[in-house]
């Protein structure tokens, strides 16, 4: 077990600031002051979210649909604002931010389908009838991180809400203006008033109050995995439900008889999309040895040209990294003296930039090769066989994604179900679609989020028994 698994920050109200100035990532300017909320702001929330719910939940479930429709539809209209101010505030390369802010409003449209169809079942039972109801939790407490603000923060408001929930959200400390924005455009589309609130504040202050909070009945988490471990402990002691979403070591693994071609030309972006500030990152990659030179060969062309840059520019490809503090993360994973296999560049002076590396692994246990960096890092390590391919990619605490390439079908699913991961593609590096069950194996995760069930994961199952007997 590594040690950043099992860190846990304990720190007093006292020791936070009292706002948080947001910075531009990729000039370092303050763009916003934002108040950090108080347990007393917590408790207030909760309570107006109790209350908005009770209305909500009495609400014809086509009511609800046409609601949750109607905010999509607002969103629609303002994905230029909504990817502008993650660009400002993320620093995202403005094409993803775009695809970011009209992710938030299909997740919307898709869970607003399934307020109407949240059916449940009638069972065949002797003396009566048997009926069974998905009722609402209450009030869910989503606490987002900073590396996919928008997505994660509608991942689970928008089941929780067409469910008949209310949703308290906390922002990651830097990067709250999206989710401010959001809840806005909310009641502009004529979402009740308290159904969904946004609370920015630090996370062992307003983040640990709202998963303490007796009036909250579940918490949807997404980060790191030591606070994820923290809060599912607090949930045990209340008994609440969780959702937990933490961190990842995916596997991008590289047969023989793959398009060597094709799987160079399009690893880059797996584990520098979003500067490797992703879950889902492949960041370490696992080459058949056959091919390896092969593959180093070309891969770094395909990471030297991956373009760095001026966010707003919608030729840029990766932006820089959320803080300073991350940068030095990443930086701890890579000594100055570090003989890197590939390195790319990145603009000098102001911006939490960090330029495109590829390490070879000294070997398996190699830190870099382990942990998660959650910056553009991978780690190569090469293998022999199958068996070889399927040891190293399941040698981690973590179990996320991963992606296979091969021309072999029966290979392609041989490897697809032996690796203990929640999301796994196929000469493919995609993982996230609204359509879709996401979620980890062991420290990766608990609970899926995201397709047909997302509405489930937010309901209790009442049973019901009506007897027949005459009276
Ligand atoms: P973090 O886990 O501290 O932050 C995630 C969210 O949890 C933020 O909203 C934060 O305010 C909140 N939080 C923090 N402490 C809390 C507490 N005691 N109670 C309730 N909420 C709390 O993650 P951090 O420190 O920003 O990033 C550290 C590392 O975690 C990253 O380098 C990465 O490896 C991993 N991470 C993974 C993410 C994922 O997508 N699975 C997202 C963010 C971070
Ligand atoms: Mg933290």
């Amino acid at each position: 077990m590594n040690e950043s698994l099992n860190e846990y920050p304990h720190r007093h109200p006292d020791d936070h600031p009292h706002e948080h100035q947001i910075l531009n990532p990729a000039t370092e300017e303050v763009i916003a002051t934002v108040p950090a909320a108080t347990p007393g702001d917590v408790a207030a929330a909760v309570a107006r979210a109790t209350e908005a719910q009770r209305g909500w939940a009495a609400l014809a479930p086509a009511d609800r649909a046409r609601l949750l429709r109607r905010f999509a539809a607002v969103v629609d209209g303002r994905i230029e604002e909504l990817a502008a101010l993650e660009v400002r505030e993320a620093g995202h390369p403005i094409g993803n931010a775009r695809w970011e802010a009209g992710n938030v409003r299909d997740l919307l449209d898709y869970a607003a389908g399934g307020a109407e169809r949240l059916s449940g079942a009638q069972i065949p039972v002797a003396g009566g009838l048997n009926v069974t109801f998905h009722e609402p939790l209450g009030v869910v407490a989503v606490i987002a991180p900073w590396n996919f603000p928008m997505p994660i923060a509608a991942w689970g408001t928008a089941p929780a809400l067409a469910a008949g929930n209310a949703v308290v959200l906390k922002p990651a400390e830097t990067t709250p203006l999206t989710a401010l924005r959001l809840a806005e455009l909310a009641l502009e589309a004529g979402l009740p008033e308290g159904l969904l609130q946004v609370l920015p504040g630090a996370g062992p202050v307003a983040g640990a109050a709202l998963v303490e909070h007796p009036g909250v009945a579940k918490v949807v988490f997404t980060g790191s995995t030591a606070v994820g471990k923290q809060i599912m402990a607090t949930c045990a002691a209340g008994v609440k439900r969780v959702t937990l979403e933490l961190g990842g070591k995916s596997p991008n693994i590289v047969f023989a008889d793959a398009d060597i071609e094709r799987a160079a030309a399009s690893a880059p972006g797996s584990f520098l999309d979003n500067t490797g500030q992703d879950c889902c990152a492949r960041s370490r990659i696992l080459v058949q040895a056959s091919v390896y030179d092969r593959f180093m060969e070309l891969l770094a062309p395909a990471v030297t040209s991956f373009a760095v840059g001026d966010p707003a520019d919608p030729a840029t490809a990766m932006g820089p990294l959320i803080s300073a503090a991350q940068r030095e993360r990443v930086r701890s994973y890579v000594p100055e003296d570090a003989p890197a296999a590939i390195r790319g560049d990145a603009p000098q002076g102001k911006g939490f930039w960090y330029p495109a590396t590829v390490l070879e692994a000294t070997g398996p246990g190699d830190r870099a090769a382990v942990e998660e960096i959650f910056g553009p890092v991978a780690v190569v390590l090469p293998f022999e066989d199958e068996a070889d391919a399927v040891r190293l990619a399941n040698a981690t605490d973590y179990g996320l994604s991963g992606s296979i390439w091969t021309r072999d079908v029966g290979r392609a699913v041989r490897v697809s179900r032996a690796v203990a991961a929640g999301n796994l593609s196929v000469n493919s590096h995609s993982s996230v679609r609204y359509a879709t069950p996401f979620g980890g194996y062991k420290q990766s995760g608990l609970g899926r989020e995201l397709g047909p069930d997302a509405l489930a994961a937010f309901t209790e199952t009442k049973n019901v028994f009506i007897s027949t007997e005459e009276q």
